[in-house]
């Protein structure tokens, strides 16, 4: 069985580990605080170690699941040829092989919160170091939390933002329109409902039917009906323009992140 070495013990790394199949990977923990890390791996049902270096010995493949700014720290400090898996924002490849050694086998992965209900879309590149082997393996990991979608490094920044971030700005579309709901008399919680269902059955939708969204959205749009009245409004009021600048507003930011 693999041995898959967690190191960090927040959000995503419960996400991961909570949707992992542990007939097929053995999982070890190693937190910042050895007793708040022995009370999440008794939660999740997997082993806490001592500190990072005994994780790092036990380990087959070791993912660093901290915030971006202690990647540096945790890499200088413990070194390893074993395979790291980051998934770190905004840390490349390059600034990870110069916190290692030449020849460190490094995967990089974009998950996003979706992995808390095994629905993350994650991206994934590896430098040439790592083995077909240990790339299936991590693919193996992160798709048991959702889908994986391997990229180039150069379309890193893009995918943060297309599927990293965008879950917020999806969430401030739903917020918006349910409001709109409450201003024109319907409880908040029932409103919020009713959008969130409409949302997550039109992306349904979209990805069952392989369409283009403009064809879907002729479909739904009657000459001189409801829907065309509000489509022509959102193009009235800049709507694409400024989802346009959200996302490059976010891909700017990830570019200068931790440089
Ligand atoms: N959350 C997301 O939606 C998301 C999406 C994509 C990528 N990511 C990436 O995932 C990584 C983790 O994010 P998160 O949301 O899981 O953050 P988080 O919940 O804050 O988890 C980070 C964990 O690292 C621990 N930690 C801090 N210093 C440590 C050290 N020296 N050794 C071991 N553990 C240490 C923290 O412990 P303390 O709390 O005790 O400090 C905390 O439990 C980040 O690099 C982030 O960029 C997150």
């Amino acid at each position: 069985m693999t041995n898959i070495g967690f190191i960090g013990a927040g959000k995503m790394a419960s996400a991961i580990i909570t949707g992992l199949n542990q007939e097929q990977f053995s999982v070890h923990l190693s937190g910042r605080n050895v007793e708040e890390t022995q009370k999440t791996a008794q939660a999740l049902g997997v082993t806490a170690a001592d500190n990072h270096a005994d994780l790092i010995q036990i380990s087959d493949i070791i993912i660093l699941a901290v915030k971006p700014s202690v990647v540096a720290d945790i890499l200088s400090e413990y070194k390893t040829e074993k395979p790291i898996v980051s998934i770190a924002a905004g840390i490349t490849l390059a600034d990870l092989s110069t916190m290692t050694t030449d020849t460190q086998p490094i995967v990089r992965i974009m998950p996003n919160i979706n992995a808390t209900i095994q629905k993350s879309t994650t991206g994934i590149v590896r430098n040439a170091h790592v083995s077909d082997d240990v790339f299936a393996t991590v693919k193996a990991i992160f798709e048991s939390v959702g889908s994986v979608h391997e990229l180039a490094e150069k379309d890193f920044g893009t995918f943060t933002a297309l599927a990293g971030s965008s879950p917020a700005y999806i969430y401030m579309f739903i917020d918006a329109m349910s409001r709109a709901g409450v201003l024109h008399g319907m409880p908040k919680d029932t409103s919020t409902k009713i959008v969130a269902e409409t949302v997550a059955a039109s992306a349904e939708m979209m990805l069952k039917s392989n369409e283009n969204p403009w064809t879907l959205i002729d479909n739904v749009s009657s000459p001189g009906g409801t829907t065309v009245a509000g489509v022509v409004s959102l193009e009235q009021n800049n709507f694409v323009a400024t989802v346009i600048d959200a996302i490059t507003a976010t891909i700017e930011k990830n570019n200068t992140m931790n440089k």
